[in-house]
């Protein structure tokens, strides 16, 4: 037998430690995460996506009565971004989360789902997106999804 060690490396920052377009991006995201439709679990969770182009775009968390049918913000605004925006690398993603009056002591950081399709995206535009993850406390930042998602599973393993 033997093993293997996945390490990975997650930086945290004081906001004020954060460059002008990291608190920016941060910023778009607390502002759109208090429009998520998140009345079952009234945790809204807000996104926000960095093109190449500087250009940002936002999306939150999309919630329906057949829970299965709802959509995490990090998908809403990532495939917005790809769909609106195809020719443009994706360079970060800042996540925020309100909940219970106030926005998170800790960070957010994304669900498996949402790993998965941000890796998809950091393939098919050989680009790694640094992962923003604010906290009231805290930034964590991940410089590629891979940090996020050791021993993953992409476009590679299918040739
Ligand atoms: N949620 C997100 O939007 N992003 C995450 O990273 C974690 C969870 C949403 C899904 C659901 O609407 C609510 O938060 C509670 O799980």
């Amino acid at each position: 037998m033997k093993e293997i060690n996945l390490t990975t490396k997650i930086s945290v920052y004081p906001i004020g430690e954060c460059s002008e377009i990291e608190k920016k991006l941060i910023n778009e995201a607390k502002r759109v995460a208090l429009a998520a439709y998140a009345p079952y679990s009234g945790f809204k969770v807000g996104a926000a996506v960095l093109l190449e182009s500087g250009q940002i775009v936002t999306g939150n968390n999309q919630e329906n009565a057949a829970y299965p049918s709802g959509l995490c913000a990090e998908r809403t605004a990532i495939f917005y971004a790809t769909a609106n925006f195809p020719a443009q690398k994706v360079e970060a993603v800042a996540i925020a989360a309100f909940h219970n009056g106030e926005f998170t002591q800790d960070v957010i950081p994304p669900c498996g789902a949402c790993r998965q399709v941000l890796l998809e995206v950091e393939n098919r535009f050989k680009n790694s997106i640094k992962i923003l993850m604010y906290s009231q406390k805290d930034v964590y930042v991940a410089n590629s999804v891979r940090d996020l998602l050791p021993l993953s599973f992409g476009e590679e393993m299918l040739k």
